[in-house]
């Protein structure tokens, strides 16, 4: 029965049972003494397994809600994180002009969050979206027809994908985890090559700066994701090409993006 469920210490029990059995938390509550039959019964057990072995409940799910929107997301693609919403804040009041073509580039685009996110947010927008990744990017597509508005979606190691274009808007979320970090233990269902980008983990950030320059229009911006500890680096690299560098906080009033306008 639910109640019995309800009343176990599985981790994640309650969207367990929604998963499998199609109900809101409301219903199961409401329906408490539901018995379930021997189909639901194995599958439930089974995701009450896989779950307490540490696989993430969104990609037992196969989703996960990001800004507006729901995208689907399988282990070959990052499980999108709250606080990559905030790139998308900053990127809405940057461009106050609404109705301005504007041509944005998401490298690193995962399961397409941050691409497709703002292409649903203004069809004006000429959008971009790259991965090294062929199965991430095949999510991404697959999740690009969640908004009427087009992405276009380019495979190659970052800046490789898009050479010779230029954009008013360079948008990264990269792998920034330093390689032997103690943190990795908790991460390890998703992409390695997602999370972790060399010893000090600015290994893609170094190269994402190094090589914006060659592919911002004048005055383009480039925006990143980066980690709690790597604000002061990141500026000192911003400094040689860029000027006008903003910090931003997350939720948690950790400094997790940047934002530089291209000084030529
Ligand atoms: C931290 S994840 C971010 C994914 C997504 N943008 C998000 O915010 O959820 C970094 C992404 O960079 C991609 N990536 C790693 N190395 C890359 C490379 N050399 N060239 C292009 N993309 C790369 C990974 O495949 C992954 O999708």
């Amino acid at each position: 029965m639910i109640k019995n469920y309800l009343k176990s210490q599985s981790k994640d029990i309650t969207q367990l049972l929604s998963l499998t059995l199609g109900k809101n938390h409301a219903w199961l509550l409401a329906n408490d003494d539901y018995q379930l039959n021997e189909a639901q019964t194995q599958t439930l057990n089974t995701l009450i397994k896989k779950r307490e072995q540490g696989v993430p409940f969104a990609y037992l799910s196969g989703t996960k809600g990001f800004y507006h929107l729901d995208f689907k997301v399988t282990p070959d693609t990052l499980i999108p994180r709250p606080e990559t919403e905030l790139l998308i804040d900053i990127t809405l009041d940057l461009f106050s002009n609404k109705t301005k073509p504007y041509h944005l580039l998401d490298l690193g685009t995962g399961s397409g969050i941050i691409a497709i996110t703002l292409a649903d947010k203004n069809p004006h927008w000429h959008i971009t979206a790259t991965d090294f990744s062929q199965k991430a990017l095949a999510v991404a597509k697959q999740n690009a027809a969640i908004t009427d508005n087009e992405v276009n979606f380019q495979q190659g190691s970052w800046f490789e994908a898009v050479s010779k274009q230029t954009f008013d808007l360079i948008i990264s979320n990269p792998p920034y985890i330093e390689q032997d970090s103690s943190y990795l233990k908790n991460l390890t269902h998703e992409p390695k090559t997602a999370l972790t980008s060399g010893k000090d983990g600015l290994d893609a950030i170094r190269l994402i700066i190094n090589n914006a320059p060659e592919h911002l229009n004048k005055q383009g911006y480039l925006l990143l994701e980066h980690g709690f500890n790597q604000q002061q680096e990141i500026t000192q690299l911003l400094e040689k090409y860029f000027s006008n560098i903003q910090i931003f906080n997350d939720y948690n009033s950790n400094q997790r993006a940047i934002l530089a306008q291209f000084k030529p």
